[in-house]
């Protein structure tokens, strides 16, 4: 498809750090909902916290590459004309989507640390333990990693359905700015 000649997409930086991020945090969501759920077969669920706690560490240098890579390479102006509160909602809503993504990590990690648990990945590494065993802390930084996820699939349904309305229906362009990951590749 292309690219409406007044919209100016992002890099191919930002695209491929957005669709990497994007690719693993939707398996993170299901595999979190799934490994809490009651009467799960207990090989299933070993095997989900396996993955969703490993995954998330290694998000997390992917995660702080695509803050570093924001904050030196500014969005794309939006194409005009776009109303004022379609503009603020996109700003909040990003806005969320990077704090959530620097939440839910450490509230992972501390919960699991706090808790006395292993991060197979870490522990292989030869990382030590960073926290000291806290049953107050580790239920702290569970509640907010609930809260946390929570929020972030709420806003990331609305950020998905705002994305298929600039697709499919208004089709103004906002879609290709992010589509497709490797390109077109203007320099932003
Ligand atoms: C899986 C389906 C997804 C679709 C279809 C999608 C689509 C898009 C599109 C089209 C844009 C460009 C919006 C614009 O031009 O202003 C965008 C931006 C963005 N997306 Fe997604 N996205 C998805 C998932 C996610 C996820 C899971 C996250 C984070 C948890 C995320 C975080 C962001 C952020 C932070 C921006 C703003 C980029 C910036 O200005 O730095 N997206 N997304
Ligand atoms: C982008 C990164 C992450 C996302 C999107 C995410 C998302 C979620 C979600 C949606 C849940 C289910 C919430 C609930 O029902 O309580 C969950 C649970 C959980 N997550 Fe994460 N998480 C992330 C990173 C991590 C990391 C890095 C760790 C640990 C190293 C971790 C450890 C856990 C644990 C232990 C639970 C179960 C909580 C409990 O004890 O009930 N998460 N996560």
């Amino acid at each position: 498809m292309a690219e409406l000649p007044e919209t100016r997409g992002y890099g191919r930086m930002s695209r491929r750090l957005h669709w990497i991020v994007a690719a693993a945090v939707v398996p993170m969501i299901l595999a979190g909902l799934v490994m809490t759920t009651e009467g799960l077969p207990r090989a299933l669920g070993n095997a989900l916290f396996l993955f969703h706690k490993n995954l998330g560490v290694i998000l997390v240098p992917v995660i702080l590459l695509r803050l570093v890579w924001r904050l030196t390479h500014p969005a794309p102006p939006l194409p005009d004309p776009m109303p004022r509160w379609q503009r603020i909602a996109a700003r909040l809503s990003h806005g969320a989507l990077y704090a959530l993504l620097v939440i839910l990590p450490v509230s992972g990690f501390v919960r699991v640390r706090a808790g006395g648990f292993p991060i197979e990945l870490l522990d292989a590494l030869g990382a030590g333990p960073w926290l000291a065993k806290s049953e107050t802390l580790a239920n702290a930084a569970q509640a907010l990693h609930h809260r946390a996820g929570i929020l972030l699939i709420l806003v990331v349904a609305i950020h998905v359905a705002a994305a298929a309305h600039h697709a499919l229906i208004r089709r103004d362009g906002v879609w290709q700015r992010m589509w497709p990951p490797g390109g077109p590749g203007r320099a932003v």
